[in-house]
């Protein structure tokens, strides 16, 4: 397995590739592996010559200068498990490598796709991570590139982003990968005690009795049932919410909507956590 650090290293990478006419897979992480992001890249494996992880803690994608210094950040361990599945190359690339002098977004135009839900809960989110997928995706011209639906506002967002700039890569949306319990993997369970890992199942369970039980009420009300729920456990919810699979807009009548999926974000003992599951 092969590892750089810059932009032209890469293109020596890109060239081999490409000269040969072969097909390259990319998924792009901020580190900290676990099953979920080497699910990515096993599918990635599987339908391409070549695979190519990016790992980059994207400064412009957090609001919260706490939340980046506390992101984990494992880069030996991550480089271990993707020699182990043998993917072809991993991208470190360093801050000023993705940003020369300036650190900050671009102003991508995300036709209001990145609003509600993650949008108005992390200002200026979705610019950063628009703004870094557009470059990684730029500098490594993958035939295919996967994203998980855990970030399903994301992958939203990074299909729209591939389409305004006619960038030549496939957007592939993988399903999300959980526990048995089913809490979603996440980098951010690292953060989780034991205990705490046992009490956020209550964001799958209350995802997956919402689909079962929609039909018999209203969005308000159902919201309202789950609420309840959660003020009766130990997490925080910050919110929960169904919107449209396509244009991201909230749904306020079942009716009204062609696809349902619910959102959740929940503080686990101070940890953030985000799921989301279709639910029609
Ligand atoms: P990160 O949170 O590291 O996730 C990298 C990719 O793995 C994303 O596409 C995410 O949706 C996917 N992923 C994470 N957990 C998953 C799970 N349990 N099942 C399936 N897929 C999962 O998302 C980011 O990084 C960043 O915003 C990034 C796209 C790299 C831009 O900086």
């Amino acid at each position: 397995m092969q590892v750089f650090k810059s932009a032209q290293e890469l293109s020596i990478f890109y060239n081999s590739v490409s000269s040969v006419g072969k097909s390259l897979g990319f998924v792009a992480t901020m580190g900290a592996l676990h099953e979920g992001h080497l699910a990515l890249a096993k599918q990635s494996q599987s339908e391409n010559d070549f695979t190519i992880v990016s790992i980059f803690v994207n400064p412009t994608q957090f609001n919260n200068p706490e939340d980046l210094e506390k992101y984990p950040r494992k880069d030996e361990q991550d480089i271990a498990m993707l020699s182990a599945i043998q993917v072809d190359a991993v991208f470190l690339p360093s801050v000023e490598e993705m940003y020369g002098k300036e650190v900050s977004s671009e102003s991508i135009n995300l036709m209001g796709l990145d609003k509600g839900m993650e949008g108005d809960y992390r200002p200026g989110h979705f610019q950063g991570v628009a703004t870094v997928v557009r470059r990684l995706l730029k500098m490594i011209k993958p035939t295919r590139a996967y994203f998980g639906e855990k970030d399903y506002q994301q992958l939203r967002i990074i299909r729209h982003v591939a389409d305004i700039f006619k960038l030549d890569s496939e957007i592939i949306g993988v399903e999300t990968q959980r526990y048995p319990s089913g809490l979603a993997m996440s980098s951010r369970n690292f953060r989780l005690s034991a205990q705490a890992i046992v009490e956020a199942k209550i964001i799958y369970q209350s995802m997956h009795w919402a689909k079962e039980n929609y039909l018999k009420y209203r969005p308000e009300a159902l919201k309202e049932a789950i609420i309840t729920r959660f003020a009766q456990s130990s997490l925080v919810l910050e919110y929960v919410d169904f919107a449209d699979d396509t244009n991201m807009q909230k749904i306020t009548d079942w009716q009204e909507a062609k696809s349902v999926r619910i959102y959740i974000a929940a503080l686990c003992e101070g940890v953030r956590l985000i799921d989301n599951l279709s639910i029609r």
